[in-house]
């Protein structure tokens, strides 16, 4: 069976992105999910000093191991002023240093939401020109816009949103 690693990238507890890739998850057929948790791999601040003093966390290690061991990712970024939480550049940052291709090749399915009508399309931005050169096989990006009209008890409610992610998740779980 295959596996996919699914996180939003945010480390709030009540993260909307963390439940924009576990909704998309749950229309896998048949891939097993392994979701996870931005808390899971918290570290000290990355600068190059930190790095040569310390060494790398071994969280960055177990963070790189995953995505190793997957066949696909599903990710949901979520956009601070524009661009990736400190959470999530970070954990990017820090696993970078062992593999700059860290995404190693997977297929990902790309996603982003915010409250906003722009539905974080700046970082999603981000994601899409970057993460190809590290290493992202990226079959398919979508952003929610007004994720509290369009995301309701753990759905999305509207019929185009719906059907268009779908789409995207059936594509991707075809490239596993
Ligand atoms: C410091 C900060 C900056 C933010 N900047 C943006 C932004 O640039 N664009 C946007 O659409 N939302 C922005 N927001 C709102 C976030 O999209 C919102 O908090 C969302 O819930 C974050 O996703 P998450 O719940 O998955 O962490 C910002 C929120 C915070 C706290």
């Amino acid at each position: 069976m295959k596996k996919v690693l699914v996180f939003g990238g945010s480390s709030s507890k009540s993260s909307i992105n963390k439940k924009l890739a576990t909704y998309a998850a749950s229309k896998l057929t048949e891939a097993a999910v392994n979701s996870i948790d931005l808390n899971d791999f918290l570290m000290p601040l990355f600068s190059v000093d930190q790095q040569s003093e310390f060494g790398i966390p071994e969280h960055a290690h177990q963070f790189l191991q995953l995505i190793q061991e997957t066949d696909g990712i599903i990710l949901s970024l979520s956009e601070h002023n524009g661009a990736y939480t400190v959470a999530f550049k970070n954990i990017f940052d820090w696993v970078s240093r062992i593999k700059p291709k860290l995404w190693s090749d997977k297929p990902m399915l790309l996603l982003s939401t915010s409250p906003g009508s722009r539905g974080a399309q700046s970082v999603l931005g981000l994601g899409i020109a970057k993460f190809p050169y590290m290493g992202a096989k990226i079959t398919g990006t979508f952003s929610l816009p007004s994720f509290d009209e369009n995301f309701k008890e753990g759905k999305l409610v509207d019929e185009s949103y719906k059907n268009k992610l779908l789409e995207l998740v059936t594509q991707f779980e075809n490239s596993l």
